[in-house]
Formats: structure tokens, C-alpha cells, sequence
């Protein structure tokens, strides 16, 4: 598993607030203020830091520590994100930060919306604040443009790089382990939502070449799939130990298969029905057909075999 730390300053504590809801998205991770960093650290493998702008540039604090860490920054991916009320400038923000580790290192950089309540201000922060007022004649008043939707669609961009950095064991052992496990089990969690609706049903699969099928009378699910056709899948074993990890999490589009179609009557024999006596119920028998697209694996067997106990398998590669 990557291990990320996040290493941040902050005066107001915007951008501490960030550095947490990140460090939640990115977990297994650990945040720290630059002013803490020791040795210790130097063991994770994935990098963040984050610092909000005064007078245009990173805090000197987060400069110093960067110039003074070059050597172990260089050799690990680094993502940057500042805090600001003017992202239009963001290119400036983060030059001197890239001129000091170089274009290989930093992976992604990002400005994210900040905050300003002039109250909350230190004198000295005040002072600059109104000279820099009375000299652009720009009047100085509270500012919020903190955005969470915005924080999350970044920690997600991040987590996907990161998740790219997994070693990958061949693509061919991911695939046979994977499907031999889907085919080993019969029973998920279907997942599905739309707006304020989410529902998790329990309900019996069956596998077939990237796609999983569901045979049910109807129900709520349905109501979330024709609006949405985005769904997860979820399929594990109990929780015994650490040792002993075996739970899958898969993404698809859903659809429902047109009743009593060729492709209903194929998918209905594959389950072992018969399908005359299927059309003859006396309630309509529905099929959800899961088109599979991206697995997160996280299974112990693979950790055995001397990779990465989590496994990204690409049904459509
Ligand atoms: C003295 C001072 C100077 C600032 N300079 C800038 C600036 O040059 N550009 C900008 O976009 N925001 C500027 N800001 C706004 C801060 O970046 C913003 O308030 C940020 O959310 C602070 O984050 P923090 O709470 O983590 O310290 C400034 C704020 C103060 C008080």
C-alpha cells in the first residue's frame, strides 16, 4: 500500500482544514505541519505539500523546508497544492517550488479557493492588507471562495495518480486471481444512487466475460438505475486478519436487457433457467446487465506472490 504524508502550513488554518479532508480521501496517509518533519517521515512514498499564498508566493516556512529536504524530495513524486484567493495567478504560485524539484518530481499542482475574515487577522497581516488596500484603492473586505466540491475533485485526481503508482503484478495473474474470485462467490453488494438516494442491495450475481447480470422481480435499484447508470459492486470475505484480505470493489454502467429477448434468453440458460417457464411467471423476472470497468482488488494472495496486496484490474484494456 502507498503511504502518503501531507505536509502543510497554514496562519488560518484554510489550508490545515484541506490537508485533512485530502488526507481522508487519501488514506493510508499521515499530515503533519512542515515544522514537524523528522527522519521518520522520510519513509513515506508519496509526497503532498501545501501552503497558502501571502504576498504572492508559498510561505517562506514551506520554501525553507523544501530547500533544506531537496535531496529527499527529488527522489519521491511530490503533488502541490496552494491556498489562495486568486487562482488566476497559480502558474507564478508555484514556480520557485518547481525550479527547486524540477518537473519529474512534481507530478500535479493545483490552487484551491482559501478564505479571508479580516477580524481573524493578525496586526501585522492586517497592516500589509491595508496598505496594499489604500495603495491599489482595492477595498478590503472578508472573502470566502473555500470550496469543497472543488478539495474532493482534486483528492480524487490525486488518489488516481497515486493508485497508478501501485507496482502491478502481470496483467494476465490480476485477471485469472480476480476472476476466480467473482466466480467463487455468488452474492454482492450492488450499489447504486441518484441525488439524495443511495441504496446497497444484497443480491445474487452471476460472472460472464466483464460483465455481471442480476435477475430481480424490481425494486428501488431500478429506480436509482434509469436515472443513473453509474453503480458499484462489492464482493468480500469476512474479516479474519490482516494476513487474510480478500474484498473486491468494481465499477460499471448498468442497463436493464430488453424482456424476452435474444439477449434475455442467453443470459437466463447461462443462469440455468429454463426460459419458457422464466416468461411464464406470473410476475415479469427483470435483468440488470453490468458492464464492468474498473476493479480495485484488495487481496492478500497477491501479497504472497510477492506484489501489492491491492490490484487495479482495467476490464477494458
Ligand atoms: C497578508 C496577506 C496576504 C495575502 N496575499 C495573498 C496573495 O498574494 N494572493 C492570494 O491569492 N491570496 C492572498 N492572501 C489570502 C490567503 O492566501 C488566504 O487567506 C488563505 O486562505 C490563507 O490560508 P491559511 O488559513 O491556511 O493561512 C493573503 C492574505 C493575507 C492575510
Amino acid at each position: 500500500m502507498i503511504k502518503t504524508l501531507i505536509i502543510y502550513e497554514s496562519r488560518y488554518g484554510t489550508t490545515k482544514k484541506i490537508s485533512e479532508y485530502m488526507g481522508l480521501i487519501l488514506g493510508p496517509a499521515n499530515i503533519i505541519n512542515v515544522k514537524e518533519f523528522n527522519e521518520e517521515h522520510k519513509k513515506y512514498d508519496f509526497i503532498i505539500l501545501g501552503s497558502p499564498i501571502y504576498i504572492e508566493s508559498f510561505e517562506e516556512s514551506m520554501i525553507r523546508f523544501v530547500v533544506e529536504n531537496r535531496d529527499f524530495l527529488i527522489n519521491k513524486k511530490v503533488v502541490l497544492f496552494c491556498t489562495c484567493l486568486n487562482k488566476n495567478n497559480n502558474i507564478n504560485y508555484f514556480k520557485e517550488i518547481k525550479s527547486l524539484l524540477g518537473s519529474e518530481c512534481i507530478v500535479m499542482a493545483k490552487a484551491l479557493g482559501g478564505k479571508l475574515k479580516l477580524n481573524e487577522l493578525k496586526d501585522e497581516d492586517y497592516k500589509i492588507l491595508d496598505s496594499f488596500s489604500k495603495e491599489t484603492g482595492i477595498t478590503l473586505k472578508d472573502a470566502d471562495i473555500f470550496n469543497l466540491k472543488e478539495i474532493i475533485e482534486f483528492a480524487l485526481d490525486v488518489k488516481r495518480y497515486k493508485d497508478s503508482l501501485i507496482p502491478a503484478a502481470p496483467v494476465s495473474k490480476v485477471k485469472f486471481l480476480l476472476e476466480e474470485f467473482l466466480n467463487c462467490h455468488n452474492t454482492c453488494t450492488l450499489s447504486t444512487g441518484c441525488d439524495k438516494r443511495v441504496r446497497g442491495t444484497p443480491i445474487e450475481y452471476i460472472y460472464k466475460e466483464g460483465h455481471i447480470y442480476f435477475f430481480s422481480e424490481g425494486g428501488e435499484k431500478f429506480a436509482n438505475i434509469l436515472l443513473n447508470e453509474n453503480v458499484s459492486i462489492s464482493i468480500y470475505d469476512n474479516y479474519e486478519n490482516m494476513t487474510k484480505l480478500a474484498g473486491v470493489q468494481i465499477s460499471g454502467k448498468a442497463s436493464i436487457v430488453e424482456y424476452g429477448e435474444k439477449e434475455y434468453c442467453k443470459i437466463a440458460q447461462m443462469k440455468g433457467f429454463k426460459v419458457e417457464q422464466l416468461l411464464q411467471l406470473p410476475i415479469k423476472m427483470n435483468i440488470i446487465k453490468v458492464k464492468l470497468e474498473r476493479a480495485e482488488v484488495l487481496y492478500s494472495k497477491f501479497k504472497n506472490m510477492g506484489y501489492d496486496s491491492k490490484q487495479i484490474y482495467e476490464f477494458n484494456q
